[in-house]
């Protein structure tokens, strides 16, 4: 951090994406790059999921777009929110309201600070791995369904094939104009309800709204088999 001649510090968390705040935040971080040409400007993200979808939100928007570098610090903006592009603020209880998509030029995975983390960020990842799984299917679920622990090691045993299974479904959709790309937000109706309501941490409520879809998926297909039958 010492090496970057301007530091932005922020408290991680979902009233940073509020868009509320962030007025106050932009004219800081305006006055701090007075003088610095947009040619030179990189926006480097270090933190979780809520400080990389609001430092590309400033990266997409600050002099019209500026180089964005993510360096994720927690298991979930590892596996899922620093790839594929999108950025995202807050409005009210609404999440994600306000957004662009602007990947990023570089993402850096540093597993010394990945393995740092506290048990709890291992257990909030794990359902963003579960999920694109699931929705890959193949050799990654065959061998993640058969882990019985949820921890650092198996979180980055796989999580590089986790981002390769992420940007398959990107590339196909990019910017969410065909609805492919909507697969990704397995467990995120419900999801999201209760990390609002019950304000869980997203990984936490994601892990609840992913057991609720697949639960209800069986409890669909029960019942089309019954009617079947009868
Ligand atoms: N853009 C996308 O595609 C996308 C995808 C999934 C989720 N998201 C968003 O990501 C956010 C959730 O991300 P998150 O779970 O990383 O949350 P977060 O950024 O709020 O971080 C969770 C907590 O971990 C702490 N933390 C961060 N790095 C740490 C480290 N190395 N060691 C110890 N503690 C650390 C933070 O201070 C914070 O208290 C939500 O806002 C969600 O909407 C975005
Ligand atoms: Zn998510």
């Amino acid at each position: 951090m010492a090496q970057f001649p301007l530091r932005y510090p922020v408290k991680a968390g979902e009233s940073l994406k509020s868009v509320q705040n962030f007025p106050e935040h932009i004219t800081k971080i305006v006055k701090l790059c007075e003088g610095a040409s947009s040619r030179r400007l990189t926006v480097v993200v270090a933190g979780g999921g809520s400080v990389g979808d609001f430092g590309g939100f400033v990266a997409s928007i600050l002099k019209r777009g500026v180089r964005l570098v993510h360096m994720p610090s927690t298991w979930l903006s590892a596996i899922d929110s620093a790839h594929g592009g999108k950025t995202a603020l807050n409005v009210g209880s609404a999440k994600n309201q306000i957004g662009t998509f602007y990947p990023a030029d570089k993402i850096v995975l540093s597993r010394s600070l990945l393995m740092a983390q506290p048990d709890a960020r291992a257990f909030e990842g794990f359902g963003e791995l579960l999920k694109i799984a699931l929705i890959a299917g193949g050799p990654l679920w065959r061998d993640l369904a058969k882990e019985y622990e949820v921890n650092a090691a198996v979180l980055w045993k796989y999580l590089s094939s986790a981002i390769d299974a992420k940007y398959k479904v990107v590339a196909k959709d990019p910017e969410e104009k065909s609805g492919h790309r909507h697969i990704l937000n397995l467990g995120h109706t419900l999801g999201h309800v209760l990390e609002t309501q019950y304000e869980l941490p997203h990984g936490v409520a994601i892990n609840y709204g992913l057991e609720f879809a697949l639960r209800f998926s069986l409890h669909k297909k029960s019942s089309h088999l019954l009617s079947t039958k009868s």
